[in-house]
């Protein structure tokens, strides 16, 4: 079709110049919406005719152009144009090709602006369902291997200094409580996704007899907007999927962080697939574990994308402005790198080794028994900040011996306080010192195991 000949045309003297034609279109990346445009259009029709607002045989007649547009879509043989700039206007110019006048009937009582708001709560209500699902998955996997691997005890850390020993299922399961949360939070935003923008016209209404409750049912939307200006200009719950999507990407990142860490020779925790590791064009030695650094590394843009679209946002009067085009990229992109950084998560999580000899071994040196020390003599009336001070000064001693607290005969603790008796080295193995964390939430095997069970695994 010759340019100039726009669908918005009318009052035009000049045709577009062919720069500005390419700057504003958006049709390589908002043709990703074909579908729930197309669903959209189709419900607004039916709803036209049941209004009578157009008849039942134009609306017939849209709705099988429709569906054969979205069938040449799917094959690839529709004819994409950028001179119509986005994939709204490239449907409904298809539409009119091939049905004929009927064609330019569908857009009565709509507006691109409230149709392009439509679009993106449909397509983000597909998406958050698929992604709350993957979440899920990974949350269960997680579950799993807490399961799996009960009463492997490891070096629990704090500034990345042993700490405590504790469950590594306790562990696994902080990270179920992150993704618990995130899912929360995707749901939250569901619900406010869910609510038909559809009938807000460009932003003041329609003079239209339409029935916006019937496309709402027709589009199984739980509701309808309120206010047609807030409507078209509201994109906050796109703002609110990208928050949640970048407190995601913290716990990803951490998860992923840790992968990386414990595979390491150093820590040698954990060893990751090989399918699902890389290795180097120059070392023959290296196994490297892409895939987490990855997670690690696109946090990176999940959290740009927050941040543009929070700054397209920030101060635009209302209602709808073209600078609202701009959330397309964000959003596709962030949905996309959720989706695939949640699928490779829970295949490394459900794949990987654990070297549990090698964790305990860790547990048992670094005297993370010293607390349990500190808290054995608080328990025999020597007040905490002494006993404290007094285990201290035995870690000092074990330092200098090069052994461990429990290394020491009765008679050298001793020495250090008349209290200790013979059942102090009970007292400071690892096993007995993750047992004795009761308190719930505490890393004892009784609350794990609870947990699990709430969890259903
Ligand atoms: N492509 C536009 C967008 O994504 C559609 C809405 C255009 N509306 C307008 N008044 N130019 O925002």
């Amino acid at each position: 079709m010759a340019r100039g000949n726009k669908l918005w045309g009318g009052r035009f003297e000049a045709k577009t110049a062919e720069a500005v034609e390419a700057f504003t279109a958006s049709i390589e990346v908002d043709r990703r919406l074909y579908r729930h445009d197309i669903e959209g259009s189709i419900a607004h029709a039916k709803m036209l005719a049941r209004q009578r607002i157009i008849s039942s045989r134009e609306a017939r007649k849209i709705v099988r152009g429709l569906k054969a547009i979205l069938r040449e879509i799917e094959s690839g043989r529709f004819p994409f144009s950028p001179v119509d700039e986005d994939i709204h206007m490239n449907i409904e110019r298809r539409l009119t090709h091939k049905i004929g006048s009927a064609g330019g009937k569908l857009h009565t009582a709509r507006s691109r602006n409230d149709q392009v708001a439509l679009d993106m709560r449909l397509y983000l209500r597909e998406e958050l369902r698929a992604i709350i699902g993957a979440l899920e998955d990974l949350k269960g996997e997680l579950a799993q291997g807490a399961k799996r691997h009960l009463g492997v005890i490891m070096p629990g850390y704090t500034h990345l200094q042993k700490a405590q020993p504790v469950l590594f299922s306790h562990h696994l399961l902080a990270y179920v409580e992150m993704l618990q949360r995130d899912r929360e939070r995707m749901s939250a935003c569901l619900e406010r996704v869910n609510v038909l923008p559809l009938g807000s016209g460009a932003l003041a209404g329609t003079t239209f007899p339409i029935d916006r409750a019937y496309v709402a049912k027709l589009l199984g939307f739980a509701g309808i907007s309120k206010n047609s200006i807030d409507a078209v200009s509201d994109r906050d719950f796109l703002l609110e999927f990208l928050s949640a999507s970048a407190i995601l990407f913290v716990h990803l990142s951490r998860l992923a962080e840790e992968l990386i860490l414990w595979s390491s020779q150093e820590f040698g925790f954990v060893e990751l697939p090989d399918r699902y590791c890389t290795g180097s064009s120059m070392m023959p030695q290296k196994k490297n574990p892409d895939v987490a650094e990855l997670v690690r590394g696109k946090t990176g843009r999940v959290f740009g994308h927050l941040h543009a679209l929070l700054t397209i946002m920030k101060g635009l009067p209302l209602a709808y402005n073209r600078d609202l085009q701009e959330d397309k990229v964000p959003l596709f992109d962030t949905a996309d790198t959720v989706k695939a950084s949640l699928k490779m998560m829970r295949e490394l999580v459900r794949r990987v080794k654990v070297k549990k000899q090698r964790m305990l071994a860790a547990a048992r040196d670094g005297f993370m028994n010293a607390t349990d020390l500190a808290d054995y003599l608080a328990g025999r009336g020597v007040n905490f900040r002494a006993a404290h001070a007094l285990a201290g000064r035995v870690v000092r001693l074990c330092l200098e011996r090069r052994c461990r607290i429990e290394e020491l005969s009765l008679g050298e603790l001793k020495r250090f306080s008349p209290k200790i008796e013979k059942d102090v080295y009970r007292y400071l193995s690892v096993e007995a010192a993750v047992q004795r964390r009761r308190a719930a939430g505490g890393t004892a095997l009784a609350n794990v195991r609870r947990r699990l069970k709430e969890l259903g695994v």
